[in-house]
């Protein structure tokens, strides 16, 4: 790699001279689909997309952007009592057999890396069209460790991920990077499409507009594991005769911070101030004249709906000073699934569900998250050894691939080296299997009026929040409220030790995220009464 690269960077500007890096290549990335996985017992639940041991079991698992390690539940159940062992198959995205494997193997503890109790075992790790890791160390909890809020088995993609490394070190990557489309997920099965992880690197076609990004440094702490920590400057609802509604109400001091968490059920969590506000100018009532329903779901905790009155726009969620990522309707307002005792997902279709959770009671303080169905509509690039995060709204109509690597600058490489695989693992040839899915528009439905009608750049060249610092208020311990949501973020559980705060310093073009004054938030008991039953 190139010293003198980096050098020059350092004086004049890494952007303006990444096509001095394209006289690098770099292994070609790989690719993992996001899309609904056939598990054994009959159910199909979305999500990555791997097979595990000798028998290549299918596993779903979720992207964990705090994890060190890599966790794949076993079958030993560990779901909640209300949860038939069927059903705790579906929750957790498959089930793990080590008796069915024949080459597993235990190996020593790695609870250090995060602070979880698992047993420990290498075994074969198998994703996309051809590449798998022969003796991947992974731990199989012993614990139900994030309930219904982030349920599948965790692909650890952290600061220090064994999985990036393992692929970096087997010659199949050459950058620890990630970038994720979740797919479109909300509307009838002939709409949705196949999502993707893309490890090296990313797909330049699910970019709308690549000029148009959020870009940022990563900034870990206790309240935003995944470190990539973003300011909300505005949420507007985008009626389909083109108006768009603030639900900010104009307010100049109401930006908000959220924490991007990619395994974590619904669109994003709301402080409840902000969710009445939507409510008020979306409308809509719960379903049985309730004041409140939320679905205990695939999308657990979001708001219900009665089919007859609930929102029938979008919404567009602005990031400070830069980037929009609009959500049309139909990932707005989907179907509600759960879980049925026998395994199976089924519809509810006497409700309907907005995938915006409202921070209350417990949770009152808690820090917004935008989770996995935000990467429905954004498409997301991590890089670990730049440090840095990108956001882009997602082109959802993409019909073909166009894969890039990033280097450890943050540069993208159309390169790719003639002969990058080595190791205990094969990197494929044709990551174009990545984005197969039919073309799709879900915009046209909103039609050219809706998205003309955003306002574009209201606070642009303002600084607004420039010296803002930014408080988490810790938790007053009001413990036993009846909807006490119980974790904002997968780190938050007692069996882990707390992450270590660290400081990033932020390009100065860059939001000041490191002037960010984070204060610890404790860690809570699990209010198990929340647990859904469905027969
Ligand atoms: C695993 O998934 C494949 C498709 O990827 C499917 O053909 C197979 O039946 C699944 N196996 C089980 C046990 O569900
Ligand atoms: C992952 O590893 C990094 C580097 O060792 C460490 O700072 C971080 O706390 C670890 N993450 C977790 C969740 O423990
Ligand atoms: C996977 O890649 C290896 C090495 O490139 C090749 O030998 C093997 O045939 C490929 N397998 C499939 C199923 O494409
Ligand atoms: C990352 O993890 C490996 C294996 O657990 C460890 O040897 C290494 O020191 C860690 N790196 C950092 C920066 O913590
Ligand atoms: C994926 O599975 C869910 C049930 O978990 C189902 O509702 C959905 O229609 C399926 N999607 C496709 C494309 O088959
Ligand atoms: C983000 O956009 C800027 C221009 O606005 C561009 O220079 C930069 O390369 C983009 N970054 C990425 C990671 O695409
Ligand atoms: C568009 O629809 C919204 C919601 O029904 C309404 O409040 C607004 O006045 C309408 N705008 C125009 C220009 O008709
Ligand atoms: C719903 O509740 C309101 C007040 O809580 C009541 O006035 C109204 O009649 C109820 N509607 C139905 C259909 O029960
Ligand atoms: C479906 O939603 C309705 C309305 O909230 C509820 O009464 C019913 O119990 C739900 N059905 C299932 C199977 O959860
Ligand atoms: C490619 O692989 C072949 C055989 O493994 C090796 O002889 C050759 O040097 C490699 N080329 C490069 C550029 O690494």
């Amino acid at each position: 790699m190139g010293p003198p690269i980096g050098l020059f960077s350092l004086f004049l500007g890494a952007s303006r001279f990444a096509t001095l890096a394209k006289s690098q290549c770099q292994p070609q990335p790989v690719v993992a689909p996001i899309q609904n996985v056939s598990l054994p017992n009959g159910a199909f639940v979305r999500g990555i997309s791997m097979t595990v041991g000798s028998n290549d079991q299918n596993i779903s698992l979720f992207a964990s952007g705090d994890y060190n390690e890599t966790y794949i539940y076993g079958t030993n159940g560990l779901c909640p009592d209300v949860y038939s062992s069927a059903a705790c198959v579906t929750l957790h995205g498959g089930a793990y057999d080590i008796s069915e494997s024949s080459t597993d193997k235990a190996i020593g503890s790695r609870k250090y890396s995060d602070g979880f109790g698992a047993d420990w075992t290498e075994d074969t790790l198998s994703f996309g069209s051809n590449t798998s890791l022969s003796s991947f160390g992974f731990g199989v909890p012993r614990k139900d460790f994030n309930q219904a809020f982030a349920s599948q088995s965790q692909l650890g993609l952290g600061s220090n991920s064994s999985f990036l490394r393992a692929l970096v070190t087997a010659g199949d990557i050459g950058t620890k990077a990630y970038s994720i489309f979740w797919g479109l997920v909300g509307g009838p099965a002939e709409k949705q499409t196949r999502g993707s992880l893309i490890l090296g690197g990313l797909d330049k076609s699910l970019i709308a507009d690549q000029n148009d990004n959020f870009t940022a440094s990563l900034f870990r702490s206790s309240s935003c594991g995944s470190g990539m920590v973003v300011t909300i400057s505005d949420i507007l609802l985008n009626w389909p005769n083109g108006t768009d509604t603030s639900i900010f109400m104009g307010s100049q001091s109401a930006a908000i911070q959220a924490c991007i968490s990619p395994s974590f059920a619904g669109l994003m969590s709301l402080p409840l101030s902000y969710y009445n506000n939507f409510w008020s100018l979306a409308g809509g009532i719960p379903p049985d004249n309730k004041s409140e329903a939320r679905s205990f779901g695939i999308n657990y905790f979001t708001m219900l709906f009665d089919p007859n009155d609930v929102y029938y726009g979008g919404l567009t969620i602005k990031l400070q000073n830069s980037i929009s990522v609009k959500i049309p309707n139909t990932e707005l307002v989907v179907p509600d699934t759960y879980i049925t005792s026998n395994g199976a997902v089924q519809t509810n279709a006497s409700v309907r569900n907005v995938v915006i959770n409202s921070l209350q009671s417990n949770n009152v303080n808690d820090l917004p998250i935008l989770g996995r169905l935000f990467m429905s509509s954004a498409y997301v690039m991590v890089n670990q050894e730049a440090g840095r995060f990108s956001i882009w709204q997602a082109n959802t109509a993409s019909i073909t691939s166009d894969i890039v690597a990033v280097d450890t600058q943050n540069n993208m490489v159309s390169e790719f080296c003639a002969n990058s695989t080595g190791g205990s693992s094969t990197a494929t040839s044709s990551p174009t299997s990545s984005v197969t899915s039919p073309p799709q528009n879900e915009e046209s439905k909103l039609s050219g009026s809706a998205i003309g009608g955003i306002v574009v750049g209201a606070v642009g060249g303002i600084a607004v929040l420039g010296t803002i610092g930014f408080f988490l208020y810790r938790r007053q311990g009001s413990h036993g409220a009846a909807t006490g949501m119980a974790q904002e973020s997968e780190l938050h559980t007692e069996d882990v030790k707390p992450p270590t705060y660290s400081m990033v310093p932020a390009g100065p073009q860059e939001l000041p995220v490191d002037q960010y004054n984070i204060t610890e938030l404790d860690s809570r008991a699990v209010d198990s009464s929340r647990y859904p039953y469905r027969n």
